[in-house]
């Protein structure tokens, strides 16, 4: 009996800019102090692109070529371009277009997805959908955060938090059980009133006032998104487990979004995981939006094996959040 056609992760390429922005340089930007940001969210250090006129498709690019030359892949396979982004290069034409030009595609579609830092979950869960309709073969998911760009360096409450990076990702079709099996997604509109950007859209576009405002930044209520955070991260996170029959023993990977490290623990607690199952990097790189989770799954690449357990689960603006099931496609080198 054949099996049902499954998407899988296939490969793995990822970027981050040299330039590291460390606790101690934000104390003299800021009234803030590594203690602070060690103890209330984890991080230690984010990298940063200073490249004047290069934005989150000059990230993307890269970790694309990374992915090309480990995976062996022309660029004329691809038949699908996604970008999960909130920094594009600019509002149009899509971020996905630009990396597609930049690395010699011109045989697929391409366009970005607006998740906040639900970003990569939401686009994991859009590449399966097409995968899964037998329609196209070899997607390309990126993900490209310049979160520089949009933060103000003047604000404590924000600016400790968020990182630059990118990665891609190549989403196939598998026939051998591994890949995306379940997931639990959902949005709350409601959302849009803690975490958002006010100016640079429709309603505010870029204007003297709005520069002098400073609303072309990220703002951030922390505390009420902390608690949307804990409370649906870890309720769809162990609510996708349960229903997969997965427990802590079975599970090898609980891959989270990197926003706070006390958000992490509390979904690893209500998943009665020990930390050592838990990906956690945010130390270095903060922040990354729609990055977090693909620098992991980067990072921890060559300790994964074929048939692994994984939860990846994630909250962000919007709000959205959800959590996937899969069964990693295939062994470390
Ligand atoms: O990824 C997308 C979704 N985003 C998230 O999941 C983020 C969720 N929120 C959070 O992670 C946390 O709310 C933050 C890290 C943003 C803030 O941590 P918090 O523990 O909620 O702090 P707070 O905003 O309640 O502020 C506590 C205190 C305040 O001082 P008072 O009023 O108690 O005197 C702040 O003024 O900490 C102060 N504070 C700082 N102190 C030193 C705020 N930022 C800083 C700072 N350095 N950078």
């Amino acid at each position: 009996m054949t099996e049902k056609i499954r998407a899988k992760i296939s490969g793995i390429g990822a970027y981050v800019p040299d330039y590291v922005l460390t606790n101690d340089e934000l104390s003299r930007m800021v009234d803030t102090n590594d203690e602070w940001i060690t103890t209330r969210v984890g991080i230690k250090e984010r990298h940063i692109l200073k490249i004047e006129g290069e934005g989150s498709s000059y990230m993307g690019e890269r970790a694309v070529r990374q992915l090309f030359e480990k995976t062996g892949t022309n660029p004329d396979e691809i038949d699908l371009v996604l970008c999960a982004t909130v920094t594009p290069d600019m509002p149009f034409p899509a971020t996905a277009s630009i990396i597609a030009d930049k690395v010699g595609i011109k045989n697929a579609m391409h366009f970005d997805i607006n998740a906040g830092c639900s970003g990569f979950i939401y686009t994991l869960i859009t590449a399966k959908m097409y995968v899964e309709s037998g329609q196209f073969k070899k997607v390309l998911l990126v993900t490209a955060e310049k979160m520089s760009s949009i933060v103000d360096y003047t604000d404590r409450s924000t600016c400790p938090l968020f990182g630059d990076g990118a990665a891609a990702m190549l989403i196939e079709p598998s026939d051998d059980g591994t890949g995306v099996i379940d997931f639990i997604a959902q949005s709350d509109g409601v959302g849009r009133n803690y975490l958002y950007m006010k100016a640079g859209g429709s309603c505010h576009p870029a204007s003297a006032e709005t520069v002098a405002n400073r609303e072309h930044f990220v703002y951030q209520e922390g505390r009420t998104v902390f608690k949307y955070a804990v409370t649906h991260m870890a309720e769809a996170s162990v609510d996708v487990m349960k229903r997969n029959g997965i427990t802590a023993d079975t599970l090898a990977w609980l891959v989270p979004h990197q926003a706070n490290l006390r958000i992490i623990d509390a979904v690893a607690r209500q998943m009665d995981l020990s930390p050592e199952k838990v990906m956690i990097n945010i130390q270095k790189y903060g922040n990354t939006t729609s990055a977090t989770i693909p620098l992991c799954l980067h990072e921890w690449e060559n300790r994964l094996h074929k048939g692994d357990n994984l939860i990846l689960s994630s909250f962000g603006a919007g709000f959205t959040w959800g959590a996937i099931y899969l069964k990693w496609g295939y062994d470390g080198k």
